[in-house]
């Protein structure tokens, strides 16, 4: 079993979302002593905005000549795809930002995301090619959404992770969840034990 583990919170210690993902790979660790764990800090070590030259260069045949730079860019983008494929189990840590996702972690959804590699056109529509893994999204938020009225116009983070890894073809999808944890002190000490209940209890 390959179990691929992010972390895009830069919080260090203070992170709800690396405490919770830690504890998840630690039960998948224990569940699964053979288990190869792969770990990518998205926040210690950024992951670098899309930009022209390398887009450009995504949609040239292999080959296509480039400089060092871009070669390098390319291959960081390679080895991001086929460390994503070859997961059978992927943590990610996900606070909710601006009611989305921090901007390490999209920019590693842009690397992994690429036509031809992670899904394709077909004629019935776009196809996911990333089948067959299970994906264990952990959220945590400032504030309270599950179940509530405006859950569905203000929550672009649970929602976006689960319609951007069905769209790759993931239709296994968790969700372990620690919510309200802005509120006071000791709705944080509940909510991350909840989150904790939760990754004993799967
Ligand atoms: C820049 C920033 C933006 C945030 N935006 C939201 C938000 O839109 N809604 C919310 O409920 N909480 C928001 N929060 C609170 C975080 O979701 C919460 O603190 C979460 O635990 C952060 O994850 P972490 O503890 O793993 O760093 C925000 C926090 C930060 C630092």
């Amino acid at each position: 079993v390959n179990i691929l583990h992010l972390d895009s919170s830069p919080q260090g210690l203070a992170s709800v979302t690396r405490e919770v993902a830690q504890a998840t790979v630690t039960q998948l660790l224990a569940a699964n002593s053979t288990a190869i764990v792969s770990y990518r800090d998205l926040a210690a070590e950024p992951i670098a905005h899309l930009g022209g030259a390398l887009l450009l260069a995504l949609r040239q045949p292999k080959g296509f000549p480039v400089n060092a730079d871009l070669a390098n860019d390319l291959a960081l983008t390679e080895s991001l795809i086929v460390e994503f494929l070859a997961a059978d189990v992927v943590v990610i840590g996900a606070p909710m930002y601006n009611f989305s996702i921090p901007t390490q972690l999209k920019a590693w959804i842009d690397r992994i995301a690429q036509v031809g590699r992670t899904f394709r056109y077909t004629e019935v529509g776009p196809m996911g090619l990333a089948d067959g893994k299970k994906v264990i999204v952990i959220s945590s938020r400032g504030g309270a959404y599950a179940g509530l009225p405006m859950e569905s116009a203000l929550d672009h983070q649970e929602a976006y992770l689960r319609v951007l890894m069905g769209f790759l073809g993931v239709t296994d999808i968790e969700v372990i969840r620690a919510e309200n944890v802005g509120h006071s002190e000791a709705a944080r000490a509940k909510a991350i034990a909840g989150a904790l209940e939760q990754v004993a209890a799967r």
